[in-house]
């Protein structure tokens, strides 16, 4: 199916010319620098500030330790409420660093934190908020707020998949007492491996650095127990070279979208994320099925044709063992079970594209 033969996968890195990569490279080559805040780091740092048009970007070696980092810079304990709907890194982040994650259900259309429902899932050990922007969509950023201020609590946004969406005309970087986003390699902007958190704080910008490096301060003393957070400048390097492309990515993701949704929209049975077209990067391209079965249907009879959707997100997090106890979140269960990933990466051709929208109107129309 398509222009080529090559596997149609849901996500596959956009990357920039390799010369321009190994450019950028070999200044650390030649300086010897490879990591601790390098000058690459440094730059990228501040590159992602001018892109997302924030001031406090601080560059960590992935998505996973941003939130580790987040949650150590806020001094939190006991509970945090986040969304089972999510990719396992949100409630491990919690668990690892000796917190709880509590669940609390999604909404049908948005698939992001049902914000009614929280209220009911604090606690006296509850200490914040982790909401996820699933699939780049921003969450109900004012009722959660408000929520927060209410009961004193702090908000970690999980913005992994939201580099460059606004929310109410302000960066979605910018809200929360911290947002940490992914440069992974799947994620619209890449650095192979990488991630930042931003915080509106000054203060909390300046422990999140000292926290990645070991926990040492500007002088170089021990002040508090840290980690190895630090992006390499090989990282570093990726995230420079792929950076001044990140418009042009960002607009074929756009119009990728729009052939799928202008094709399947209308198509009885399935259902896009609920979005506004201005708060979306449309990173993803999550559709919903009527049943499991139609789903898995589906998607079997795309693997055939080397088109590889996934389901994204599979299982829901409070079904999983590993995680927690099992508490029942109807809305995520269903929704998890029905939902699957189109491929919709920069390496497809709209040609592609139509013909993947179409596979599925034939689907349908022979069902
Ligand atoms: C919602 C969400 N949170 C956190 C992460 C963790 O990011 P990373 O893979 O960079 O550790 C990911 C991605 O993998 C994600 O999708």
């Amino acid at each position: 199916m398509g222009n080529s033969n090559k596997p149609k996968y849901v996500s596959v890195p956009a990357l920039a010319p390799i010369g321009e990569f190994t450019g950028i490279l070999r200044q650390a080559w030649d300086s010897r620098v490879l990591t601790h805040n390098g000058p690459l780091v440094q730059l990228l740092e501040k590159k992602v500030d001018q892109y997302l048009g924030v001031r406090n970007t601080v560059v960590v070696t992935n998505g996973t330790i941003a939130l580790q980092l987040a949650i150590r810079a806020l001094d939190l304990t006991g509970e945090i409420i986040t969304t089972p709907f999510t990719w396992v890194a949100t409630a491990s982040a919690i668990k690892w660093e000796n917190c709880t994650p509590v669940f609390v259900d999604i909404e049908k259309d948005t698939f992001n934190i049902d914000p009614e429902k929280i209220e009911a899932a604090i606690t006296s050990k509850t200490s914040a908020i982790m909401p996820v922007h699933v699939f780049s969509n921003p969450v109900n950023i004012d009722r959660i707020e408000q929520i927060a201020k209410k009961h004193k609590l702090k908000i970690i946004y999980d913005a992994a998949h939201a580099f460059g969406v606004s929310y109410d005309g302000k960066p979605v970087m910018e809200y929360g007492d911290i947002s940490c986003t992914s440069f992974h390699a799947t994620k619209i902007f890449n650095s192979g491996e990488g991630g930042a958190c931003f915080s509106p704080d000054s203060e909390v910008t300046r422990r999140l650095k000292r926290l990645r490096f070991f926990g040492h301060n500007d002088q170089k003393e021990i002040v508090e127990d840290g980690l190895n957070g630090k992006m390499t400048e090989v990282h570093a390097a990726v995230g420079l070279a792929n950076l001044p492309y990140q418009d042009a990515v960002a607009e074929k993701r756009k119009r990728i979208f729009e052939i799928y949704f202008n094709k399947l929209n209308k198509l009885e049975g399935v259902s896009f994320q609920k979005f506004k077209p201005d708060e979306y990067n449309c990173s993803y391209l999550p559709l919903l099925f009527p049943s499991e079965k139609i789903c898995i249907d589906v998607m079997e009879e795309l693997f055939k044709s080397n088109a590889f959707p996934r389901r994204y997100f599979y299982p829901s997090l409070n079904t999983v063992k590993a995680v927690g106890e099992y508490i029942p979140m109807p809305v995520s269960e269903d929704v998890s079970k029905r939902i699957l990933c189109l491929p919709s990466n920069n390496d497809l051709s709209f040609e592609d594209v139509e013909q993947l929208a179409d596979f599925i109107l034939q689907y349908f129309k022979a069902k």
